[in-house]
């Protein structure tokens, strides 16, 4: 067996184990990644936290890395894709951190993750260990450009010797979901567009208070490849895997790098 047949090979089976597997459903009162309570919402929920594994199944498979010790989901929120990793990855410990330690507690009390709260600026995190596979879903789709650097910087400098970073993000697709769907009013997100289409880097905050209030600074930004790619290809110590716009449930771009580094 070449190497990508023993990586399909072990994740298909960690596909019909999972699927074997009953998934554990209860919903935080304070989700707020549920539009409502409705049937229809609840499956999409899950539909969509189930979608991770697809995406984090093919970034893995790039390495070949099928057997990690320690996961870290970064933000976990309350938990829309931790149910799914602990039971698709049930011999890794998975570790959560947010913000907000409602969802960190949330997450480990419900999935038994290992809790790590996070700060605003991530390189203010002291984390205790390294990791396999760091998850971001979400985050960096809502910083701004100093915040969303530091934040990349941080899940490089805790990866393991092996450690790949997943990370989504808003990219091309973005303002034509905006004209769709709307992530925010014309206006607001009209500054972070025309930012983004002049250098690559575009950010907008959410006019008015929000719930998220131990952040100075929250909003919707996005980030083109090339953008992105400047600042990846300063560190020799991690190297580009992939990068797949749409590539998270057909809507957020996704971001694979990890080591060994470029030059190792
Ligand atoms: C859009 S939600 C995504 C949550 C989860 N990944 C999901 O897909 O359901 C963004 C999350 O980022 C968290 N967050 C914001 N700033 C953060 C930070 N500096 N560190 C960790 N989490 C943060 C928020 O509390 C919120 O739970």
């Amino acid at each position: 067996m070449n190497g990508v047949e023993a990586g399909l090979a072990a994740y298909t089976d960690r596909w019909t184990r999972y699927r074997s597997l009953p998934l554990q459903t209860d919903i935080s009162g304070a989700e707020d990644m549920l539009a409502s309570r409705d049937e229809a919402a609840v499956r999409q929920y899950f539909e969509i936290g189930e979608s991770a594994l697809e995406l984090i199944t093919t970034a893995l498979l790039i390495p070949r890395l099928t057997d990690p010790r320690r996961i870290l989901e970064l933000p976990c929120g309350f938990g829309r894709v931790t149910r799914h990793l602990v039971t698709f990855f049930p011999e890794s410990e998975v570790w959560v951190s947010d913000l907000y330690p409602d969802r960190v507690a949330f997450c480990c009390a419900t999935f038994g993750a290992v809790p790590l709260l996070s700060k605003e600026r991530l390189s203010e995190i002291e984390a205790p260990e390294q990791f396999d596979v760091v998850f971001s879903g979400s985050l960096l789709t809502h910083l701004d450009d100093d915040l969303f650097v530091d934040a990349l910087d941080f899940f490089r400098t805790v990866l393991s010797p092996r450690g790949v970073a997943i990370v989504t993000l808003h990219g091309r697709w973005s303002p034509h979901f905006q004209r769709r769907w709307k992530y925010m009013a014309d206006d607001d997100f009209a500054v972070a567009e025309q930012a983004f289409l002049e250098t690559g880097f575009g950010y907008s905050p959410y006019p008015g208070a929000t719930s998220f209030d131990l952040q100075e600074s929250y909003g919707v930004s996005l980030s083109a490849p090339h953008w992105v790619m400047r600042h990846l290809e300063r560190w020799d110590d991690i190297r580009l895997y992939s990068y797949t716009e749409r590539g998270w449930a057909d809507h957020q771009d996704v971001l694979v790098f990890g080591r060994p580094g470029i030059t190792a």
